[in-house]
């Protein structure tokens, strides 16, 4: 998705534009640009398709020193991936930036061509920067004309403005999608996401829906969307000290493959007493309030959706409450029945996602009891506008294919439904058994990951397979779906999810031994059932791969491999489950050579529609 940065400051700011840029690559882009106010000379906008490097190489042709400055990384959306539709875009003497989407492009573009504008570009974005430019002539005060042409859009936006007429200035505005400012001393910057910026601060203001700021050397104004001026307090990024590099790793996502055991310690941290959760993690009130919850509606989108499949599980058999789960990308256009106190739970790793936040924002009119946001950033837009939050703390995830997040998720999942079992009485054995269960997680989860070595033999199977079938039953059919959507997104194989008993509903029909099935055994109440499941695989002559815990007691014979797993109680083994198909996706795709953190038309954060 698109990337935003600015910054106003004493030095010079073009290596920390592009820095920024760097940093935000991991979010998936088609273009970049950078346009900077050169003193004596005006704006000079650099663009180049393709790579952040590539547009580095351009600006080192003509270095200049700058103190004023914006930039950005494209993902198209309106108009080709093309240097012409890239961003900055420039009327007469400002530039701007722009992450979302202009609904009413159409006839504000109709109306600026009538008006003597001339078009350059495909984008919804240069008709902003016209129509800035015409309030501008109309009237030369920089911020009248600014909020004339906020109040004229419809959409999406996260905008970023420089104008020649004062070169000490930064504007910026926010609808829709997110945009953060960094604090520095006696210097100021904007990003769609505070990662761009840790370069420079960790001092963070959050802008709300509808705000908009002008950024100077000497401080900041920022306004709500009645133009009134509001103020914010100024936070400190809680994940600064974590490293953003790769480390001793090739790719971010077998590091952060790899950080999963730290990552659930961390998420747990505070939660758990000796044999019963702590709930008021969830805030002062929070025993009084899940009183009262009756029903669950989780709603997310990709890979958050899947760790709700598995709470709903959880949640029905352990707290005995009923629930059901949504992508959000549906549910925010339907009207929904919504059963007295039901509670909404939004699931995000980004907390920016599009249609997520857009379902919490639907919700609120649906007659909920309250909202929950279980989400990796503390900041982020679903975790302000939910009433009740729990934050996974995977710290930053930067591979495109989520991992940490999901497995912190499930983490803070199952941690929630043995908080709502406990509020409601049920049987105290369970609820200890969760907590003690919880409490070994990161340990077999660090086991989990001896497997490497392993899967990574196994990977080679997989070169020249175009389909790849995965089975999972209960609790681990959601994790079948995770496995087969991590295979899907990074190595490019087509691969589906079965429950293993509707194989013989349709699916079965395309197993031969050109597909590889890949089963989730673990040694639980629906074992049996599912060992008959896989023997209508290999009757079928299909290349069965086992993921199983060595106490299966599994077929042997040609064509079908066990990978055996730590012994794990049923509550966790999902989540420790998820680790070797993490793994099996991540090797899959080294050998067919992909880009591992960067798969082709994807994106970190999905922040529009
Ligand atoms: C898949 C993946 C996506 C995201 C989805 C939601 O590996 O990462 O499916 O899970 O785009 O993103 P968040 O969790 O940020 O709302």
């Amino acid at each position: 998705m698109c990337g935003i940065v600015g910054a106003i400051a004493k030095r010079n700011i073009t290596p920390i534009l592009i820095e920024g840029l760097r940093r935000l690559e991991y979010r998936g882009y088609d273009s970049a640009g950078v346009a900077v106010l050169v003193p004596g000379k005006g704006i000079q906008r650099t663009r180049a398709v393709g790579k952040v490097i590539e547009l580095e190489n351009a600006l080192a042709k003509e270095p200049v020193q700058c103190h004023l400055g914006i930039a950005h990384t494209r993902w198209a959306t309106h108009g080709k991936p093309a240097e012409r539709n890239a961003h900055p875009h420039l009327s007469e003497r400002l530039a701007i930036v722009h992450n979302g989407i202009i609904e009413n492009h159409g006839p504000l573009r109709k109306r600026l061509t009538d008006l003597g504008y001339t078009f350059t570009s495909e984008t919804d974005t240069e008709v902003v920067a016209h129509l800035l430019a015409h309030h501008y002539k109309e009237k030369p005060d920089l911020l009248c004309a600014f909020r004339s042409t906020l109040a004229e859009l419809h959409g999406a936006y996260a905008l970023g403005v420089i104008h020649q007429d004062e070169p000490d200035t930064l504007y910026c505005a926010r609808m829709g999608s997110p945009l953060v400012i960094g604090e520095g001393s006696e210097e100021r910057f904007v990003a769609s996401d505070p990662l761009a910026l840790l370069q420079v601060t960790d001092q963070f203001i959050y802008l709300e829906e509808g705000d908009h700021a002008r950024l100077s050397l000497e401080g900041r104004d920022i306004w709500n969307r009645r133009n009134l001026p509001v103020e914010y307090p100024v936070l400190r990024y809680e994940h600064a000290a974590l490293s953003l590099d790769k480390g001793e790793y090739r790719h971010y996502m077998l590091k952060e493959i790899h950080e999963q055991p730290s990552a659930i310690a961390n998420t747990l941290e505070g939660t758990l007493a000796e044999d019963h959760v702590l709930t008021a993690v969830l805030g002062p009130d929070a025993e009084t309030r899940l009183q009262d919850i009756q029903n669950i509606h989780i709603v997310a989108c990709g890979t958050s959706y899947h760790a709700g499949l598995v709470a709903r599980y959880w949640i029905e058999e352990q707290a005995g409450l009923p629930c059901q789960v949504e992508v959000a990308s549906e549910y925010r256009y339907r009207q929904v029945a919504v059963p007295g106190n039901t509670l909404l739970i939004t699931i995000s790793q980004s907390g920016e996602t599009a249609d997520t936040l857009a379902a919490l924002r639907h919700s609120k009119q649906q007659g909920y009891l309250a909202s929950l946001a279980i989400c990796n950033v503390a900041g982020s837009s679903l975790v302000r506008e939910a009433d009740w939050r729990l934050l996974t703390k995977a710290g930053p995830e930067i591979g495109v294919a989520s991992t940490k997040a999901f497995t912190t998720q499930l983490t803070a999942l199952l941690w929630f439904s043995t908080a709502l079992a406990q509020t409601n009485n049920r049987a105290p054995e369970m609820i200890s058994a969760n907590v003690r269960a919880l409490r070994t997680l990161p340990g077999l989860v660090e086991q989990a990951l001896y497997l490497d070595g392993r899967i990574e033999q196994l990977a080679a199977t997989f070169a020249n397979k175009q389909h790849a079938l995965f089975l999972g039953r209960g609790t681990h059919y959601p994790i079948a779906m995770e496995g087969a959507l991590k295979l899907k997104e990074i190595s490019y194989i087509h691969a589906e999810a079965y429950a293993a008993g509707e194989l013989k509903h349709g699916p079965l029909a395309l197993v031969d031994e050109d597909m590889p099935v890949v089963s989730i055994a673990p040694s639980d109440s629906l074992l049996e059932k599912l060992k008959s499941n896989l023997q209508e695989v290999r009757a079928r002559g299909g290349q069965l791969i086992n993921f199983a815990c060595e106490t299966a007691e599994l077929d042997n014979g040609d064509g079908i491999t066990h990978i055996h797993l730590p012994p794990a109680s049923d509550s966790i083994s999902p989540i420790v489950y998820s680790i070797p198909l993490q793994l099996l996706s991540y090797h899959v795709a080294l050998v067919k050579g992909t880009d591992v953190d960067k798969p082709r038309n994807l994106a970190k954060s999905v922040t529009v529609e």
